[in-house]
């Protein structure tokens, strides 16, 4: 077919039938979920000051036992910018979705927490939180001490150092939401695979897995990545676009 919107429209079919008869629903999303609210991919981030830097200066745990100041300053920074956008249509679609199909997993590797705010629930935050802390000592999500004698956010149960609860470069994945997102990716009868390069391993691995055990592996992105090959069905299209699109034509059961 030479005609890529028609290309396109023909696959729409497939995809809704396959979430149709779906037991159980495995999602991962990445960068490009959040992109159409703005956020900036971490690069993209690296504007104005942060121009100068590398993710090696400002992500990972050698840089925040460097300099935990810097390193929180450009956290706030993102923090900020992350609290200013709101949830997109995409967002939106996956959270209505999970109410459509009798069961769906969302593993995500966005630390913008917005899915959550669009009302997904019980999603797996595979690379963290950005707007949580976790303490240094006690290794747990924490809240802050109003005290602090050095103007460095302080756990308000130890007094210990925080951090942002993110995944740094050369950090493992949180055993929590590894285990329960690779039993999802091997349990599931359809695997999504939205706005991410798949690149990133583990997280890239969930969708071979998805494929390894039978699954239609369904991506949604506007440009091809390692997986469009491999992918049952390749959606081209933007996240905003394409899931909304999906739920509108998926019939009651
Ligand atoms: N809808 C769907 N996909 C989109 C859209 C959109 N509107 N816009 C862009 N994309 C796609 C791009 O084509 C690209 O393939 O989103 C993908 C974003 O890729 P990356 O920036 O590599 O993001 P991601 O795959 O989430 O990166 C994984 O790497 O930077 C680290 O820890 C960080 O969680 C991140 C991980």
């Amino acid at each position: 077919m030479n005609d890529p919107a028609a290309a396109l429209e023909s696959l729409i079919e497939p995809a809704v039938a396959a979430l149709h008869s779906a037991r159980h629903v495995c999602v991962i999303t990445g960068a490009g979920v959040s992109a159409e609210s703005g956020v900036p991919t971490f690069r993209d981030a690296l504007t104005g000051h942060w121009s100068k830097f590398n993710p090696e200066d400002l992500a990972t745990p050698e840089a925040f036992e460097r300099n935990p100041r810097f390193v929180w300053d450009w956290y706030e920074s993102r923090r900020e910018m992350i609290r200013r956008v709101e949830p997109n249509p995409g967002h939106y679609a996956l959270a209505q979705l999970a109410r459509r199909v009798p069961r769906l997993t969302l593993v995500t590797q966005n630390v913008d927490g917005l899915h959550q705010r669009a009302g997904s629930r019980g999603v797996l935050e595979y690379h963290g939180n950005i707007l949580r802390d976790r303490c240094t000592v006690e290794r747990v999500a924490a809240s802050r001490s109003d005290a602090s004698n050095d103007g460095l956010p302080k756990c308000a149960a130890c007094g210990g150092l925080l951090r942002p609860d993110v995944v740094w470069f050369g950090e493992v994945i949180p055993a929590g939401p590894m285990l329960a997102a690779a039993e999802a990716a091997a349990d599931c009868d359809v695997f999504l695979s939205i706005g991410t390069s798949s690149l990133v391993y583990p997280a890239a691995g969930l969708a071979e897995c998805a494929l390894d055990s039978g699954a239609t592996v369904i991506e949604i992105n506007p440009n091809p990545t390692d997986l469009s090959a491999a992918a049952s069905i390749a959606l081209g299209g933007a996240s905003g676009v394409m899931l909304p699109r999906l739920l509108a034509a998926l019939p009651p059961r």
